[in-house]
């Protein structure tokens, strides 16, 4: 480092509008972490760490001292260094607004249109949209779409946060449904309703009351103003020394220096090569978060000339190496306007393919610089810049400078090429293209935004002066080898031939030669990966013949249409939609909450980051930081643990490990104490526990547990799949569902089938990782939790019982969740537990949040199954006999997998009648991760697998599937295989409804006519009906509690057993106090659930909980209701607050627990079939149309129309949210999300980057949800049903869509319609599905001694 130097080690920054002064930066800091922990500013939020989920955007605004102008853009915090942020503006959520103060346009329009569920993600979103608004204050929804490509939503769906922001934009008419004013609003107030029936229910059963399709009223919105802003420091703009001050930075292990010209970046790099310069930190950050990389120093570039200029010459532009993406989008788009097209042909690809490069806040930092120097071998701009010949300058100081060409030379190993350390990259030179070059370049993924290609081309061609013979070829591919590589022997071979079908057939035999990749390779995907290299190719073949037929008509015949479809490029629809629901009854009071769209309790809150979840909670003084060492095998015998080093680190306080508790309390579980809750003598999954270590602050913590050293000795077998586990006969006990004599239905049937079918599992993604706090009461070994949990009582006994102590020493408190759908239901366990033991052992609170990979790989997910099946039917396709088989990969402990595989016998029916069934689940035991509880449990796998057998009857028999589906549908009075009697079934109503809203029969010909005449474009549509039944099949769990409290200034604190994490629980459960109490929701708050205020409490799960909290809820306030009548008799003019009063004053007590156990169930026996195990069933069916691309595999959901019978629905916004919700993740689970693990056990998708939530581009352009109107539910709370779970199977749609398309894709190729697909449809399924030429080419990956990067477990 310079010495001779006068450097500044102060960091000055600005934070919403408050000056920030910082002395001894540690370089190590992220800015996420200072606001957070240092400022306490939690509203901006830690999701993944990896700059791949959004969470934790903030925005940054720069002056630019030459142009006179601020620039704003968002950033993600995790990943942008403390000390990178000199001299600028950094505003976060707590910055634009406050339900304090003032809520910000982009505040309230989120939270009023219902665009927050859980709340965790939508801080972050705030941000996007509000820093395009700083920049764009009248943006396109095309500008919206671009600013969210990196922002990730488990809840909501996607659709009503672009509904709520739809009005800020250019295309503003629309603000939810059609934008009619809701009648509901003009209408007169009318009274309370009278005469509950026992579950409260007022709805006349056949009344049908008027249909609404808004859920808030746009008219509301404060209008955007955009001269209320904060406005940028003014000291930042003064001339002064901020953009050419020396920084420097000394951490205990790295030190930052911001350098200001060349010349000492030369300097310092002949002094120091292996120094690092940090741009944009988007790779350096992931290698030293992930990889555990240290790099001891950093050299910030920001404001070196030389690297951060921009020069368009009479050659091309050449781009300084930190120049960001978006800089270079801007400017490339500036070309591509002002120049003749021919000449920006490269341009305009290297901007196509930076649409869906990361996500905006990553292409805001991210440098071309950073890409090339990474010479990641997937990275997406290589390709391109190597096809382009883009030329490089780099210097040293030694050498000087020298031009480098990238070339096929270029890239000399893995994440290597020619640049020396010593050197650096100043500039990069991206040339016009200057004759016929057409030029593209192609981005197959498996989600569209923010996703790095699998396999993708930069190709570019030059002709011969007038004529078609190829002068020039490049060819250059990502994701074949471990460099960027070109295809030299093709581009040698091809070059002189004329561009017709035989170079086409040379191209891509030669292609496969040039481009092998091993059955091992690391990715996997291998067929695909090579289908893909030739599949973009023909698509490049089509694509420059489509301009030379326009240069050269007599010489080369024009696309046909079919043909054009496989050079289509991918454009932005804005999505739309409609909403429909049920009015209220006329008459009904206007502040009667129930059946009104009601805003979430939480939206203001999660939309300004007040909304508190664990990891915000503030620290006690005293309070320390766990982080897990994990199991690095799958099943093996610990040999040692070696914890000395980490206990040297210093600030660590503690290591814990199966020492520090009896054997006995050592094993835990919800169902079968099966699990070590540290592992003490054998692991039995990659990701187990074996200790903590605790220490001062999480950063020493996690390092410190890096340093635990564990030895192993393997233990044989190690069962990782299903097919190993079939093999060893690894299950617990298999359960068994009979109806009538299945064998005996065989005999009799016209005829049989038999198939099978693998589902993959899910992770559950929830945007808030799991975190925890244990804190020692002080006195009589008491403990207080505080836990992100479904299941407060669950935790409050575990914590007890590892602990010794008796149940009413341990309060477990859950505020709220950021996110849960199952995975907080069991496996907190595993986390609140031992921070408890570490609390209780060192007298100190003790608090764990995990990073999102460590949470991926400890804490499992959904259930991979797989399916064999087998059906009996007449020759008209009615069902005689089914017998199925279901295997779940239940991982290393039983936790939930009997109750899930319980779920999936009895729903696996869908909607189908059969006399004679026989099924069986096998729960099998493997060396994973336990996996345990997720939306739905185990239905979606079940039901799939289903409607896969209903279509290979309707296959077999040549008729049309919908026609076998309506056939076997169940009408009210049958009765299914676990003898429970169909009462009130809608689901041939939810059927006709929704075929008539989709105009599904006249789409299914319009897509006929579509297919017949395109062939590489293909669509697909397909109505999908559901049933799932409603209960828990223990019967204790069927019961709920409540406690309401009335304070006598008449304010009502509500507390029951359910926990919120997003599905809108506490928001129902205040509009039913409301209506019971008569009071208008604002007198209710529901502050958290806590085993001190309702015990005994069963998980929020199944759906169930509005049910039985609400009928508790419902008889706690129905009693004080009759406490106050007398009251209410003597004084009827009087108001709530005169009639609390008075009975205070009158010595009656205003608080009331309530009760509630589910009548008219018995409870429900497996072995024996015997009993009732639901209360009641949800219905409903949807439409869904997709299109494929049948070369990339590739596909979108054009639209989707669902009709859910939700009874009378408490909240429609509430329902329709869960409704859209669900869906997506059900998308997520049958198309796009894959798990993949090593044949080790290892999990390879840690994290957003790898693995792919659905994303705002995957909504389906056109999405229409309707509640089923006059469909009252005599069994639930006024008259409801629950919608948690059941909407996501109607993701089969989606998936069935996608088998049509593909049967047509591969019957225009002369392949049978008829074949396998899996679930997920991954786009690497369906490209493998599309079988056509070009897929016969690739020979089958074999193994032969090798392991496959990853196996389906
Ligand atoms: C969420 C996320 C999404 C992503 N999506 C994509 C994607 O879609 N496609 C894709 O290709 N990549 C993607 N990436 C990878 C990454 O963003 C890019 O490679 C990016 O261009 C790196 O630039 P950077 O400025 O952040 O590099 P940094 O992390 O700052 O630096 C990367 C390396 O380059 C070196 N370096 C930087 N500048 C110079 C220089 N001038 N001279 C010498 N060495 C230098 C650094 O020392 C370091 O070794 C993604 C990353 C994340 C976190
Ligand atoms: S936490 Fe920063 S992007 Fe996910
Ligand atoms: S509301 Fe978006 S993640 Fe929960």
């Amino acid at each position: 480092m310079p010495t001779t130097m006068h450097s500044r080690n102060t960091l000055t920054f600005f934070v919403n509008g408050k000056k920030v002064e910082e002395p001894n930066v540690d370089p190590e800091m992220t800015l996420l972490t200072f606001l957070r922990e240092k400022l306490r500013l939690c509203g901006t939020k830690l999701g993944c760490g990896e700059g791949g989920c959004g969470s934790c955007t903030v925005m940054a605004s720069r002056y630019r001292r030459g142009r006179d102008h601020v620039k704003h853009y968002s950033i993600v915090a995790c990943l942008t260094p403390l000390a990178a942020v000199h001299g600028l503006a950094v505003t976060t959520v707590e910055g634009i607004g406050s339900t304090q103060t003032r809520l910000h346009a982009v505040q309230e329009r989120i939270a009023r249109a219902h665009g927050s569920q859980c709340g965790f993600c939508t801080p972050g979103i705030v941000m996007s949209m509000y820093t395009l608004l700083r920049n764009h204050p009248k943006p396109s929804m095309d500008q919206l779409d671009e600013y969210f490509t990196g922002n990730l939503c488990r809840c909501t769906g996607y659709r009503p946060i672009l509904e709520g922001f739809r009005g800020l934009t250019t295309d503003a008419s629309a603000g939810g449904g059609c934008g009619r004013k809701d009648c509901c609003k003009l209408r007169a107030q009318g009274c309370w309703e009278e005469g509950e029936t026992s579950n409260g229910d007022v709805s006349d059963v056949n009344q049908v009351n008027d249909i609404s399709h808004v859920l808030y009223d746009p008219e509301n919105f404060r209008p955007y103003d955009p001269s209320q802003e904060l406005i940028f420091p003014p000291e930042l703009k003064t001339p002064n020394e901020w953009e050419s001050q020396y920084l420097a930075f000394k951490g205990p292990r790295v030190s930052y220096v911001r350098l200001v010209s060349l010349e000492q970046l030369l300097d310092l790099k002949a002094q120091e090569p292996e120094a690092r310069i940090v741009a944009g930190n988007t790779e350096l950050g992931i290698d030293v978060k992930f990889k555990n990389k240290n790099y001891p120093v950093l050299i910030d570039p920001a404001i070196i000339p030389e690297v951060t200029a921009i020069s368009v010459t009479e050659t091309g532009v050449t781009f300084g190496s930190s120049v960001t993406l978006s800089d270079i989008e801007e400017t490339l788009r500036e070309q591509v306007n002002t120049h003749p097209e021919y000449r920006t042909r490269v341009f305009a690809a290297i901007l196509e393919m930076l649409r869906w490069f990361g996500g905006k806040q990553i292409r805001n930092v991210a440098t071309l610089g950073g890409n090339i120097m990474t010479s990641s071998p997937i990275s997406d701009l290589n390709p391109l810049l190597a096809a382009a010949e883009a030329r490089l300058t780099v210097t040293s100081k030694e050498k000087g400078e020298r031009e480098v060409v990238m070339d096929q030379n270029f890239f000399t190993g893995y994440r290597q090429n020619l640049i020396r350390p010593e050197e650096v990259l100043v500039t990069i030179h991206i040339p016009y293209t200057q004759q016929v070059s057409p030029y593209v370049s192609s981005l197959p993924s498996r989600r569209r935004d923010d996703d790095i290609a699998i396999v993708n081309a930069g190709m570019r061609v030059a002709f011969r002066p007038d004529s078609i013979a190829v002068e020039r070829l490049r060819l250059a591919f990502g994701g074949m080898a471990p460099t960027t590589v070109m295809a030299l022997s093709t581009m040698k071979e091809l070059e002189g031939r004329c561009w017709d079908s035989a170079l086409m057939e040379a191209g891509t035999s030669l292609l496969l030669q040039d481009l092998p990749l091993s059955a091992s390779a690391p990715g996997g995907m291998v067929e695909y990966r090579r289908a893909l290299t030739i599949s973009l190719f023909f698509k490049f073949y089509l694509s420059v013949r489509g301009r030379l037929s326009e240069q050269f008509p007599s010489l080369v015949h024009p696309l046909t249409k079919a043909e054009q479809t496989a050079t289509q490029v991918h454009r932005y629809i804005p999505p739309q939609g409609t909403q429909l629901f049920q009015s209220v009854p006329p008459g009904q009071h206007s502040l009667d909450p129930i059946g009104r769209p009601i805003t979430h309790a939480s939206a203001f809150k999660h939309a300004t980051g007040e909304a508190v979840y664990v990891d915000d909670m503030p620290r006690f003084e005293n309070e320390l930081q766990a982080a897990p060492v994990l199991s690095t095998r799958a099943h093996a015998k610990i040999l040692s643990i070696d914890e000395k080093e980490a206990l040297g680190i210093e600030g660590v306080e503690g290591f814990f490990c199966w020492k520090d508790l009896p054997e006995e309390r050592n094993k835990v579980g919800p169902i079968a104490a099966d699990e070590e809750l540290f592992a003490s003598k054998k692991v039995v999954c990659v990701g187990q526990l074996i200790g903590l270590v605790v220490a001062k602050d999480r950063a020493t913590a996690q390092r410190a547990a890096r340093v635990v050293r564990i030895q192993y000795e393997d233990i044989k077998p190690c069962i990782i799949t299903i097919q190993d586990a079939i093999k060893e006969q690894s299950w617990w006990t298999p359960l068994t569902i009979t109806k009538g004599d299945v064998e005996a239905g065989f005999r009799s049937s016209e005829h049989v089938l038999e198939g099978e079918m693998h589902v993959g599992g899910q992770e559950h993604f929830y945007l808030e990782t799991h975190a925890h706090l244990a804190v020692p009461k002080g006195e009589d070994g008491g403990m207080e939790v505080y836990s992100a949990t479904q299941n407060a009582a669950g935790t409050q006994r575990h914590v007890a019982a590892v602990l010794g102590v008796p149940l009413n020493l341990v309060t477990c408190r859950v505020k709220r969740l950021g996110g849960a759908f199952g995975g907080k239901e069991t496996r907190n366990i595993m986390l609140s537990v031992p921070i408890s033991v570490a609390a209780a052992a060192l007298k100190r609170p003790v608090r764990i949040s995990l990073d999102r990979d460590e949470d991926m790989q400890m804490t499992g997910g959904r259930h991979p199954f797989l399916g064999r099946w087998k059906i009996g039917f007449t020759k008209e396709g009615i069902f005689k006999a089914i017998k199925m088989d279901l295997y779940s990969n239940g991982g290393c402990s039983l936790d939930l997998s009997g109750a899930v595989m319980g779920y999936a016998l009895l729903n696996h029916d869908n909607v189908y009648r059969c006399e004679n069934r026989h099924i069986t689940g096998y729960p099998c035991k493997t060396n994973l991760p336990s996996n345990t509880a997720f939306r739905a449990f185990g239905s979606p796998q079940a039901i799939i697998v289903t409607e896969y057998m209903v279509s290979r009857v309707a296959e077999f028999l040549n008729m049309d599937p919908d026609e076998v589906r309506l056939k076997n549908m169940y009408v009210s009075g049958d009765v299914t295989h676990y003898k429970q009697t169909l009462e009130r079934c809608t689901v041939r109503r939810c059927w006709d409804e929704v075929v008539s809203q989709a105009d599904y029969h006249m789409r299914k010909e319009m897509v006929q006519q579509f297919n017949s005449s395109n062939k590489y474009t293909k669509r697909g549509i397909a109505a999908l009906p559901l049933k799932f039944g409603l209960g828990f099949i223990e019967l204790f769990l069927n019961q709920a509690g409540a406690l309401v409290m009335v304070y006598t200034d008449g304010s009502v604190l509500l507390s029951h057993g359910g926990t919120e994490m997003g599905q809108g629980l506490h928001t129902k459960m205040i509009q039913v106090a409301s209506r019971v109490l008569k009071i208008p929701v604002t007198r209710i708050y529901i502050d958290e659930t806590s085993t001190d205020k309702v015990p005994n409490t069963t998980s929020t799960a199944a759906s169930l909980s509005s049910d039985l909290y609400g009928m508790a809820v419902l008889n706690a306030c129905t009693t004080i209701m009759q406490r106050l009548e007398p009251y209410i008799a003597s004084n009827p003019k009087g108001e709530w607050d005169d009639w609390v009063t008075a009975a205070y004053f009158d010595r009656v007590s205003l608080s009331a627990t309530g009760f509630y156990k589910t009548p008219g169930i018995s409870g429900y026996n497996l072995e024996t079939n015997e009993g009732r195990p639901f209360n009641y069933f949800c219905f409903g069916a949807a439409v869904t149309e997709v299109e494929v691309d049948c070369l990339t595999g590739d596909h979108s959901v054009l639209r989707t129309d669902i009709v859910m019978d939700v009874g009378d629905s408490l909240n429609p916004a509430v329902d329709i949210g869960q409704v859209e919700g669900a869906f997506m993740q059900g998308l997520g689970l049958y198309t796009l999300e894959e798990l993949r693990y090593s044949p080790e056990g290892v999990l390879l998708t840690r994290g957003p980057g790898t693995y792919k939530i659905p994303g705002f581009q995957n909504i389906p352009r056109e999405f229409n949800v309707s509640l089923l109107r006059g469909a009252p539910n005599p069994r639930a709370v006024f008259s409801s049903k629950a919608t948690g779970e059941p909407p996501l199977l109607l993701a089969t749609s989606v998936f069935y869509a996608i088998k049509q398309a593909v049967a047509s894709a591969r019957a225009d190729q002369g392949f049978s319609p008829v074949f396998r697909l899996d679930s997920p449809a991954t786009a690497e399924r369906i490209r493998m599905a599309c079988q056509d030429s070009l897929t016969q080419k690739i020979e089958p990956a074999v193994l032969n001694n090798e392991k496959p990067w990853s196996v389906t477990v």
